[in-house]
């Protein structure tokens, strides 16, 4: 078993300062008091399993707030600063990578500062299938992603992602690499010992890896909310349901978990309670009724989960399920675990940028380390890293380590990133 909570990096003097010419991020120093102990030492995993969710309600110091909202007001500002300035019409050279440019009516400036700018969720669009015209809000499509993160879109001059000249490009964008473009939250994700202790105890005594780390800023006058829906463990294929089950409740807390953990440093707050909305809707205990994996379990609002919830109770104690919209003050954590379905209210006009950041980890899937177990020659090796980071960027990152311009991987990185 792997040891999470051993101290992982080695204190920052015996550190390598970085070169000059910076290949993969600069490096900085952690920030040591980033959580409340306090907060952290009430957390009741009685109460998690049975409700299947945690409010670490202003887990964040004021340092750590501060330094988190800074950090994702960043990453959103490095991000805009390439959607607006990189030459997506006549720069890059998608040609030559076999990828196809974004559709040319998102290529105007207006388009893409409207819509993409400013905020989460804006930038991916996936392709349809077959041959009708490929849909969908966005801009990079799943190829264009799936080539930054194998290869990198670098390039020179016109054929690269713009930056302003203060972060070195990193082949990707933020949104969806974060750690590969912030050393603050790399550690967060993978080191540093009060969020290993944070990630500990939804994981008691067992490994857990990367799921995915995204940004999740609300921009600036985005109004709708999200419907209600659920996440599933990796690929489903371990899941506990029957294909017409209308859930079966199962009182025992499943030990193969994906957890998601949400970061609201400014906080989430409904309109109801004199707030900008965007809070966080759950159902406590309806973890239990395992069904709310499947894509198709998806609810319009309220009215409609209302229904849904008519006559069920919860499988420990027997009392009525109900919907409970979370009050998240500033600096908190939340974290909920897979099949709970979730849901995000909507946001009053005007609402300024919602800053969150989303942390998800699951337990490593059994197939997956059976393989990994079995192999047995070098060809049959996998690889030493899972595949949630962007691989040109592990590979960078792993060779500026070598030549000693990056601090080493501390223990817990090297198992959350590592494979299952
Ligand atoms: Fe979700």
């Amino acid at each position: 078993m792997h040891q999470h909570l051993a101290s992982p990096t080695p204190a920052a003097t015996e550190l390598p300062r970085p070169k000059a010419h910076q290949p993969v991020m600069p490096w900085e120093p952690r920030l040591e008091g980033l959580l409340r102990p306090d907060v952290l030492a009430a957390f009741d995993r009685k109460q998690f399993e049975s409700d299947g969710y945690w409010l670490w309600a202003g887990a964040l110091t004021d340092e750590g707030r501060a330094r988190m909202t800074a950090e994702l007001q960043r990453l959103q500002a490095m991000q805009d600063f390439m959607v607006r300035n990189t030459r997506w019409a006549d720069g890059i050279n998608w040609a030559a990578r076999g990828l196809s440019p974004p559709p040319p009516e998102r290529l105007t400036a207006e388009w893409r500062e409207t819509r993409v700018c400013g905020g989460s969720e804006q930038l991916s669009y996936y392709p349809a299938q077959g041959d009708t015209p490929e849909v969908g809000k966005g801009f990079l499509n799943m190829p264009t992603r799936t080539f930054m993160a194998d290869v990198g879109l670098f390039g020179t001059g016109a054929d690269s992602l713009a930056t302003d000249g203060t972060w070195p490009s990193q082949g990707h964008v933020p949104e969806f690499a974060p750690l590969c473009h912030s050393p603050f939250l790399l550690d967060l994700a993978t080191s540093h010992p009060q969020m290993m202790a944070l990630f500990g105890k939804l994981f008691p005594g067992e490994r857990f890896c990367i799921d995915h780390a995204n940004v999740l800023n609300r921009k600036q006058g985005e109004g709708p909310g999200r419907h209600w829906h659920g996440h599933r463990y990796g690929d489903g294929r371990y899941e506990e349901y029957e294909e017409d089950s209308d859930g079966s409740p199962n009182p025992e807390f499943l030990r193969r978990q994906c957890i998601r953990t949400l970061c609201y440093p400014e906080g989430a707050v409904s309109a109801e309670e004199g707030g900008y909305g965007g809070e966080l809707g759950l159902v406590p205990g309806m973890h239990l009724f395992r069904v709310p994996f499947e894509a198709s379990f998806s609810q319009a609002d309220d009215a409609a989960m209302e229904q849904w919830l008519q006559g069920k109770t919860h499988p420990r104690h027997g009392t009525p399920l109900r919907i409970k919209r979370l009050t998240v003050p500033p600096g908190s954590f939340i974290s909920f675990c897979h099949h709970m379905p979730h849901w995000v209210g909507p946001r009053v006009v005007d609402a300024p940028t919602r800053w969150a950041f989303l942390f998800a980890y699951r337990t490593p899937l059994p197939h997956a380390v059976a393989e990994r177990e079995a192999a047995t020659t070098a060809e049959d090796e996998t690889s030493r890293w899972g595949p949630v980071m962007p691989a040109q960027w592990l590979r960078r990152m792993d060779a500026a380590i070598a030549r000693g311009e990056h601090p080493p991987w501390s223990e817990t990185a090297r198992s959350i990133l590592g494979p299952d």
